[in-house]
C-alpha cells in the first residue's frame, strides 16, 4: 500500500491535520481493548499534542508508548517523554498506568531496551514519528547498525544528534504498526521528505526510506 502525503501551509494547520488523524482513529477504534499509541519525540509533536491533550477522547483506553528516548533522567529538558507529559499526559489526564516510557536514564542501558521491548505490544495501533535533516527517524540514524535489526525491537544507540547516547525501535516495530504518521516540517525537512520517496535511496543511508508507505502530514516547506 502506497503512502499518502497530506501538505498543509504551515507547521500550526499540519499539526491540526495530524491531531485530527490521530483523535480519529483513537475514536474509531473498537470499545474493547486498548489503544496502543506511540508518541515521536523532538519538538515538532509538540503542538499536536497539546490539540490532542484538549480534545474529548477515551483517554483510559489509550495506552502510551514512546519510539525513542534520549538516556536522561525523565524530567530532564531533553527527554522525549518529559515534553509528551507537559504537552499531553499531564493535561488529557491519562492514568499513570497507561503511560509506558522508556528507562533511559539507567546505567545498564541494554537492559533498558529489553525491559522496554518485552513490555512493548506486537502491534501498535498508531505510531507517531518524526524525521530528523538526515534522514533519521526515532533514533534510527544514517549508517546505523540498528537499521539492520531484525529481531530485536529495541535498541540502545549512540547517534550524531545530542544527547548521543538513546533508547530506539527498530524497523520491525515500524513494519508490524498497524499506522504510522510522520510529521515533517520546516525547508530543513524537504531533502529527508525527498529520500523517503526516491526509490534509489537505500533506508541505511536514508532511515527515513523505512517510512515510505506511511502517512505523512507535511507543510509546504517541507514537501519542497
Ligand atoms: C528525537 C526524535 C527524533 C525527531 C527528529 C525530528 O528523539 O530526537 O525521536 O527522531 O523526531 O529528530 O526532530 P524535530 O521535531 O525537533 O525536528
Amino acid at each position: 500500500m502506497g503512502g499518502s502525503r497530506s501538505v498543509k501551509s504551515d507547521a500550526e494547520a499540519v499539526a491540526r491535520d495530524a491531531a485530527e488523524a490521530i483523535a480519529r482513529a483513537i475514536l474509531a477504534a473498537p470499545d474493547a481493548g486498548p489503544f496502543h499509541l506511540a508518541l515521536a519525540g523532538g519538538t515538532t509533536p509538540r503542538r499536536v499534542y497539546e490539540l490532542l491533550a484538549a480534545r474529548d477522547l477515551p483517554w483510559p483506553r489509550v495506552q502510551i508508548w514512546f519510539g525513542d528516548e534520549r538516556c536522561v533522567p525523565p524530567e530532564d529538558k531533553e527527554s522525549n517523554y518529559a515534553m509528551a507529559r507537559a504537552a499531553l499526559l499531564e493535561r488529557a489526564k491519562l492514568p499513570p498506568a497507561n503511560v509506558h516510557r522508556m528507562r533511559g536514564e539507567l546505567a545498564d542501558r541494554d537492559a533498558a531496551a529489553r525491559e522496554y521491548e518485552a513490555a512493548l505490544p506486537a502491534r501498535l495501533d498508531l505510531l507517531l514519528l518524526g524525521i530528523g535533516p538526515d534522514g533519521h527517524t526515532a533514533s534510527l540514524f544514517p549508517g546505523a547498525s540498528a537499521l539492520r535489526e531484525q529481531r530485536r525491537r529495541v535498541v540502545a544507540v549512540v547517534g550524531p544528534k545530542p544527547p548521543p547516547n538513546r533508547l530506539t525501535i527498530t524497523p520491525p516495530v515500524i513494519a508490524a504498526a498497524a499506522r504510522v504518521v510522520v510529521l515533517a516540517t520546516g525547508a530543513e525537512k524537504a531533502t529527508a521528505v525527498r529520500c523517503a520517496f526516491d526509490g534509489a535511496t537505500d533506508p541505511s543511508e536514508c532511515p527515513a526510506r523505512l517510512l515510505r508507505d506511511a502517512e505523512w502530514h507535511l507543510d509546504r516547506a517541507a514537501a519542497g
